[in-house]
Formats: structure tokens, C-alpha cells, sequence
């Protein structure tokens, strides 16, 4: 039978749905969660923003939007996004977010973005899936490394927070790369 690849052990990728919303502005409220999310000023974000947000991926075919909810109880804790796909080069971006601070560190990101990879790679058919990460966030930067993404370059003194600079690197991963951890049962 075929494996169903919006769903695993622990999480699955669903439907981000307008309820779902309410939750990420606390998310968003907490400035270590902005500062390690996001390039912008660490800001809250107004419904408006987010509705915008949210409309931007209800009628376009180069960005996808997945809540990410624990398998047990269905509690949204997260979203991955598939962005600003090139279809001509078949290369896209992606993005992870474990907004709930208390659900980190239980298997979620690492399975969640095994799911969004398989999604990219074999139902989009995409070559290859990039994405930025800034130099302290660590946490990130261990997964992205352990799900076989290559440092491909350092945006040098990119970040400018608290006083001190730091860089952002760029990672990627191509799907023949994605293919052979697959074959060997990593999918
Ligand atoms: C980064 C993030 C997605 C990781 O998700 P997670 O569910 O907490 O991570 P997991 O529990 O699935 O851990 C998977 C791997 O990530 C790494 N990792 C996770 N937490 C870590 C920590 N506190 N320190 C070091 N490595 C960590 C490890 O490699 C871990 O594998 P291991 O358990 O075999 O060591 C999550 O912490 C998050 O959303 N943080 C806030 C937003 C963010 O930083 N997004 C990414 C922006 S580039």
C-alpha cells in the first residue's frame, strides 16, 4: 500500500486553517522566536499581516503552506512553508517553525521536515531545496545538517542584533541527495 507522506510517528503536515492563526502571535511576541525565525525587526505581528500572510498561499501554485500537528492530539504547534518556487530551474525554498517553545526538542522538526521533503522532492519534483539559517541558531543548524543539507555559503555580517553581528549561511539540499538516504530507509 502506498505511504500516505503528510504523516508519521509523531506529526503530521495538514491544512493550516484560519483558527489555527489565533495561535502565532504569541509565537511572534516572543523576541527569541522572531530573532531566530526571522530577518525582520522582532515585531508583533497584526491580524492584518497575518491574514495576508495566510491569502498569499490560497491561490499560488510557487508556495505551500503546511500546519504541522502533533499526531495525538492534533495540537498545532508549527507550519513549514515551501516557497518562491522557480519551476523553470525546479528549485524552491523552504522554512520551519516549531512555534510552540515547549513542544522543541521532541522529534517534531526532524520528522515534520523529512515529510516536507518528500513532499518537495517526489510531488513537486523538484532538484533542489535551499535555505537560510542564521549562524547562532544552532538547534537549526544541527537538523538541517543531520537530514544531509550542505553549508553551500555565508551571507558574512548579514545579521545585526543586540549589538553584535552575526552571519547567516545558506544551506541546501538536491534531490539525488535527498534519493540516496531515502533508498537507504530514511524516508
Ligand atoms: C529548529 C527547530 C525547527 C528544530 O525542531 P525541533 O522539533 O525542536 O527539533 P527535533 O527535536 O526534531 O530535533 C532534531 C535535531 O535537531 C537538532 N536539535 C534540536 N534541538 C537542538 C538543541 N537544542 N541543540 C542542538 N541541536 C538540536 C539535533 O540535531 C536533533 O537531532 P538529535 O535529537 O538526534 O540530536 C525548532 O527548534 C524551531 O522551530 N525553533 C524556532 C524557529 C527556528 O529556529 N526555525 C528555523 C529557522 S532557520
Amino acid at each position: 500500500m502506498e505511504t500516505n507522506i503528510f504523516i508519521s510517528e509523531k506529526v503530521k503536515l495538514a491544512a493550516l486553517l484560519e483558527e489555527d492563526l489565533e495561535k502565532i502571535p504569541a509565537w511572534y511576541n516572543d523576541t527569541e522566536f522572531a530573532h531566530l525565525f526571522d530577518a525582520l525587526p522582532a515585531a508583533p505581528k497584526t491580524k492584518s499581516q497575518l491574514d495576508k500572510w495566510y491569502e498569499s498561499f490560497s491561490d499560488s501554485n510557487s508556495q505551500y503552506l503546511f500546519a504541522i500537528k502533533t499526531v495525538n492530539t492534533n495540537e498545532f504547534i508549527g507550519y513549514i512553508e515551501v516557497s518562491d518556487i522557480l519551476w523553470n530551474h525546479r528549485v524552491g525554498w523552504l522554512a520551519i517553525a516549531i512555534g510552540e517553545k515547549n513542544q522543541r526538542g521532541n522529534g517534531y522538526g526532524y520528522e515534520s521536515l523529512k515529510q516536507a521533503l518528500n513532499f518537495a522532492f517526489y510531488e513537486l519534483n523538484l532538484h533542489r531545496v535551499q535555505l537560510t539559517v542564521f549562524s547562532y541558531n544552532k538547534p537549526a543548524i544541527a537538523l538541517y545538517k543531520k537530514l544531509g543539507f550542505q553549508q553551500e555559503g555565508i551571507y558574512r555580517e548579514f545579521i545585526h542584533r543586540n549589538g553584535e553581528t552575526h552571519d547567516m549561511l545558506l544551506f541546501g539540499l538536491l534531490k539525488r541527495e535527498w534519493e540516496s538516504r531515502t533508498e537507504n530507509n530514511e524516508k
